[in-house]
C-alpha cells in the first residue's frame, strides 16, 4: 500500500514532494542578522534530508525583534544578500522548497541564546528596549515592554512587509508568520500578555486584530502563487491564556483572510509545565483541521515513521514537521522512506549509500 506521507501536497502553486517538513529551528549563529558559514552547513545538510519542505528558523523582521543578538534577520538588504548567498550555494544540490518563518520577538526579544545563558540580557550585556501589546513583562526579571501605539504597529507591519519582499527577491518559496511561543503576534493573541483596553485587546476578536493586520499586509505583497501560513499556539497551557477554542477561531479567521496553512505548536506565553510526550500537540492540529478545514502542520515529538504516517492517514494533520529528530539524524526522511516504501531525493554524491528508494535529483549535471 502506498504511504500517504510520501504523496505530494499542493499549497497554491507550490507542490511539496512529501508531507514531511523540517521545522523552523533557531541557530543563533547570525552576525547582525546575516547568515553565517554555519547556515551553509545547517541548511545544506537539511536540504539534502529528503523532506518536502525546509523551514528557515525564526527570522527577525526588525533588529529589535530578534530573540537574541545572534538571530537571523531579514530587516535590511545586507541580511537578504547574506542569506541569498547561502541559499544559492546549497540549492545547487537540492530541489527542496525553502520557507522562512518571519518573526518579531516582541517582549521576549533581547534574550540570551540558550546555550550561553538563560533569560533576558542585562544592560551590560547589550540589552535593547522591547515592545509588546501591554507593559507586562514575560516573567519576573524580564524587561517591561513599551506598549505599542498605532505608529509602532504601523512600523512593525511595514517591517514584516519589507522582509516578505526581500524573501521573495531571494527566491524563498513560502512564508510562515510566527504567531506562537509568546513572541509579538502570539503575545497580542494571549490574554496573559495583552491587557489592552482599546480595539486590540479584550475580546478574542480584538486580540486577533493586529496579527490579522500583519497577515493581510504580508499577503498583499507576497506573490499570489506563493503560500503564506501561520504558526500559532493550540494552547498556552495556562488557564488564563489561549485555549484550543481560541486557536480554532484564529485559524478560521486566518482562513477567511486567505491563509494557506496553520502550523500548530503551543506554549511560550508564560513559564508553564508542558505535558510533553509523543505527538503532544497533534490534538490541537487535528481540531483545527477538522473544524476549520484548513491545511495543518502537526509538530512536537513526532519521531517515528509509523507515527508520522498515522497522523496523515488518520487525517489529524496534512503535514508533519520534525525538529530534533532531523537534527539528530539529518537523513531521518531517508529512513522513513525505507520503512514506508516511499522515495526521497538523494544527492548523487551520496547515492551509493542511499537505499533503493532514493531518487537522484533531476537537476544534477
Ligand atoms: C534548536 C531548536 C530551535 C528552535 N527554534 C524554533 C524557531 O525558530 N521557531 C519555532 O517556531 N520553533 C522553534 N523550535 C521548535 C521546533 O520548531 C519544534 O516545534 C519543536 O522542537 C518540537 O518539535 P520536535 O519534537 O520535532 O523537535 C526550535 C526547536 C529547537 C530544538
Amino acid at each position: 500500500m502506498t504511504s500517504k506521507l510520501f504523496t505530494p501536497y499542493p499549497l497554491r502553486e507550490l507542490t511539496l514532494k512529501n508531507r514531511m517538513v523540517v521545522s523552523p529551528m533557531c541557530q543563533y549563529s547570525a552576525v547582525d542578522g546575516n547568515a553565517s558559514d554555519w547556515h551553509t552547513i545547517h541548511i545544506g545538510s537539511l536540504l539534502t534530508s529528503g523532506a518536502g519542505l525546509f523551514m528557515l528558523e525564526a527570522t527577525a523582521v526588525e533588529a529589535r525583534g530578534r530573540i537574541t543578538p545572534d538571530c537571523l534577520g531579514l530587516w535590511n538588504d545586507e541580511n537578504a544578500d547574506a542569506l541569498h548567498a547561502v541559499l544559492k550555494a546549497v540549492r545547487k544540490y537540492s530541489s527542496m522548497p525553502v520557507g522562512v518563518q518571519l518573526c518579531h520577538a516582541g517582549r521576549k526579544a533581547s534574550a540570551h541564546k540558550p546555550f550561553v545563558g538563560r533569560g533576558p540580557l542585562q544592560a551590560d550585556e547589550g540589552a535593547w528596549p522591547v515592545i509588546g501589546p501591554s507593559p507586562v513583562p514575560f516573567a519576573e526579571g524580564w524587561q517591561t515592554p513599551q506598549a505599542m501605539n498605532r505608529e509602532d504597529m504601523d512600523t512593525v507591519i511595514a517591517a514584516f512587509v519589507a522582509a516578505a519582499k526581500r524573501a521573495d527577491q531571494i527566491g524563498i518559496d513560502l512564508i510562515e508568520l510566527h504567531a506562537a511561543h509568546g513572541y509579538l503576534m502570539s503575545s497580542f493573541l494571549s490574554p496573559l500578555a495583552n491587557h489592552r483596553d482599546d480595539e486590540y485587546g479584550g475580546s478574542l476578536e480584538n486580540r486577533m486584530r493586529f496579527p490579522l493586520e500583519i497577515f493581510d499586509a504580508v499577503r498583499k505583497v507576497w506573490p499570489a502563487e506563493k503560500p503564506l501560513g501561520v504558526r500559532c499556539n493550540g494552547t498556552d497551557w495556562h488557564e488564563e491564556g489561549i485555549h484550543a477554542d481560541d486557536a480554532v477561531a484564529f485559524a478560521r479567521a486566518l482562513q477567511q483572510h486567505g491563509c494557506d496553512f496553520i502550523d500548530v505548536s503551543s506554549g511560550g506565553n508564560a513559564y508553564v509545565k508542558v505535558p510533553i510526550g509523543p505527538g503532544y500537540q497533534v490534538p490541537y492540529a487535528e481540531r483545527i483541521k477538522q473544524e476549520v478545514g484548513i491545511a495543518t502542520i502537526a509538530v512536537g515529538l513526532i519521531n517515528t515513521a509509523v507515527q508520522a504516517e498515522s497522523i496523515v492517514t488518520e487525517d489529524k494533520a496534512d503535514l508533519v514537521a520534525v525538529g530534533r529528530a532531523v537534527l539528530n539524524n539529518p537523513h531521518w526522511p531517508w529512513q522513513v522512506a525505507e520503512e514506508l516504501d516511499g522515495s526521497v531525493e538523494v544527492p548523487w554524491q551520496y547515492f551509493r549509500a542511499a537505499t533503493k528508494k532514493g531518487v537522484p535529483p533531476p537537476y544534477v549535471r
